[in-house]
């Protein structure tokens, strides 16, 4: 059996319960090793949601990770207060997590993900799964970056399918469409996540009841967020279920599952002030003929996957029921 090639990580968030889902499973993962961690407004603000991957980081035994602060407010405008209605006012589905020990990091997001990129150029991987306002800033910072970025991951966008923020912008794009077009215009390996993907594979009420009868705080922890998470995706569904935006992302970073259909693609984001601002406009007219090749594409978008993902993501996250590394009482580190 060979051992799988483990890859750095910096990882870019608004902790949000998908995302306390994403890091879960790259802190279970084999393939992923997470050097640093950084927070942009979005489902809560950049400074609650670095509180609440500290706690996070600390329940799974990982507190070790550094966390640094990213943007409070867009490019343009200002936060706009998050998703209180889809994911809690404390963004994890208010659930109480034990308080971390450790504080942020001195340096900002922007600022970690170039010091870890020069760190390890050329391996370095990326996986954004909030507003892309740090990943852009970071580019100010650093216009070398791509080259020395291995590959950057996106959760964000909507390529045939509709938004989820308005009729045609998904909440990550909307949330800052100007660093959305700077992140996107950058000459390095992307590959966008989209709602096409993350909406078609669900988690169902079975596998939140195998997290919450896992011998460990994490997917326990997990089980307990969801339940706040379905009841929003029940409006959508008509049933207990959830989509996967931000795991799905994270697996796709990682090679945990692999995309099926993923054409590489010019896209480009809408910036007006109209009923389109937010939209990521993929140019997908070689549908028709199997996507031969776009001079001058750069953009991975990921429309459908080979296999299942809800049993390797659930199998993934309970791989912590057998590791040792959070010797927490469930009792005492879940509230
Ligand atoms: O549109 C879904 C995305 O927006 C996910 O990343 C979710 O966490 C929110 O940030
Ligand atoms: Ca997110």
């Amino acid at each position: 059996m060979t051992t799988p090639i483990s890859h750095p990580f910096y990882f870019d968030c608004d902790t949000g319960i998908d995302d306390a889902l994403a890091l879960a499973y790259l802190l279970a993962s084999l393939q992923a090793d997470v050097r640093g961690i950084g927070t942009v407004s979005g489902n809560v603000s950049a400074a609650v949601g670095a509180r609440n991957t500290l706690d996070l980081l600390q329940l799974a035994g990982h507190a070790h990770i550094p966390v640094a602060l990213g943007a409070h407010d867009p490019q343009t405008g200002t936060f706009r207060g998050g998703a209180p209605h889809v994911h809690g006012a404390n963004g994890i589905g208010e659930v109480s997590l034990e308080a971390a020990g450790a504080g942020l990091a001195q340096e900002t997001a922007a600022e970690m993900l170039v010091r870890l990129a020069h760190e390890h150029p050329g391996t370095l991987r990326v996986l954004a799964i909030g507003p892309l306002t740090n990943i852009a800033e970071a580019l100010r910072l650093e216009p070398e970056l791509p080259r020395l970025v291995e590959e950057i991951t996106i959760m964000g966008g909507a390529a045939l399918a509709p938004g989820n923020i308005t009729a045609v912008a998904e909440a990550n794009i909307a949330n800052d469409p100007e660093a959305a077009t700077d992140v996107l215009a950058a000459d390095w390996n992307i590959t966008l996540v989209p709602l096409d993907v993350t909406m078609s594979n669900v988690l169902e009420e079975s596998h939140r009841q195998e997290l919450l009868a896992a011998g460990h705080p994490v997917p326990q922890a997990l089980g307990e967020m969801l339940g706040y998470y379905f009841r929003f995706y029940e409006g959508i569904f008509g049933r207990a279920c959830s989509a996967m935006h931000d795991p799905l992302a994270a697996a796709l970073a990682v090679g945990g599952v692999k995309a099926a259909v993923a054409p590489v693609v010019q896209v480009d984001v809408d910036t007006t002030d109209g009923p389109g601002r937010g939209q990521t406009v993929c140019d997908l007219r070689g549908l028709y003929m199997d996507y031969p090749e776009q001079p001058g594409a750069r953009c991975r978008v990921v429309l459908s996957l080979e296999g299942d993902f809800a049993p390797h993501l659930v199998a993934t996250l309970l791989s912590f029921s057998e590791s040792t590394t959070a010797a927490v009482a469930v009792g005492a580190a879940v509230a």
